[in-house]
């Protein structure tokens, strides 16, 4: 059962450089569970940025990420680290898979801070790997696979503990329809069964079919 978990962004704001203007300004927005929200905008409009604040690898310099309704900006950095990992499942732009280990290993990886039995996470990789059509890969290196190959093993490795929230930076760009519809079935699949699930997209159509939105191009 996965536990309904809404994430809420409170008033963020964030730049990188001090000098330069931020990249977000006081965003506000509600992310609920069973639900598939899509974030756009246009490229360097900061929703990689954003998926970073709430899975909280960022800090904001103004504002709170509340997930489950605990606020982050409270706890203490360890406390925002079993946050994420209890909670969060990370799918980044470019995959960021470990080129020592096989796609196995990376995905298993996924599960590690979870407690769950090694041959429950092993049976677990496995079994998404099948479902993205790439098992035949588990014990390759990512040097080994293509991008697009690459991109669904990042989505298994965040799949893999169950997380009651799912962020995916672009999950698909690199993806032909087909495994772009695989993707986004199991995107789908996971909000049904109550995840609350957070994707940037550059696809308008898919975009358009989520059930939610925010669009950063409105909030510039
Ligand atoms: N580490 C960084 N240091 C400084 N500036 C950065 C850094 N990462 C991103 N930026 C800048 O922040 C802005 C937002 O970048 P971000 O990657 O969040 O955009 P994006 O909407 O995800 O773009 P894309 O659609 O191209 O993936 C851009 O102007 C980018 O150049
Ligand atoms: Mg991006």
């Amino acid at each position: 059962m996965i536990e309904p978990t809404p994430v809420e962004v409170r008033g963020l704001t964030f730049r990188y450089r001090r000098r330069q203007p931020p990249v977000l300004t006081d965003i506000h927005h509600r992310f609920e569970p069973a639900t598939v929200t899509a974030i756009t905008g246009p490229s360097g409009g900061g929703k990689s940025t954003l998926l970073y604040l709430i899975g909280l690898l960022l800090a904001p310099e103004q504002g709170d990420v509340v997930v489950g309704g605990i606020p982050a900006a409270t706890g203490s950095d360890r406390d925002r680290s079993q946050m994420r990992s209890r909670t969060m499942g990370f799918v980044f732009q470019d995959a960021m898979l470990d080129p020592s280990r096989t796609v196995l290993a990376n995905v298993m990886e996924g599960a590690v801070y979870t407690g769950m039995p090694a041959d429950r996470r092993q049976s677990r990789a496995r079994e998404l790997l099948q479902e993205l059509g790439i098992d035949h890969r588990a014990e390759h290196r990512p040097g080994e696979i293509s991008g697009g190959q690459a991109q669904r093993v990042a989505l298994c490795r965040a799949l893999v503990k169950s997380p009651p929230v799912i962020l995916a930076d672009e999950p698909t760009g690199n993806l032909d329809t087909d495994a772009a519809d695989l993707v986004w079935n199991i995107l789908d699949q996971q909000a049904r069964a109550g995840c609350t699930v957070i994707v940037a997209t550059h696809d308008r159509a898919r975009a358009i079919a989520c059930t939610a939105h925010l669009d950063l191009a409105d909030t510039a």
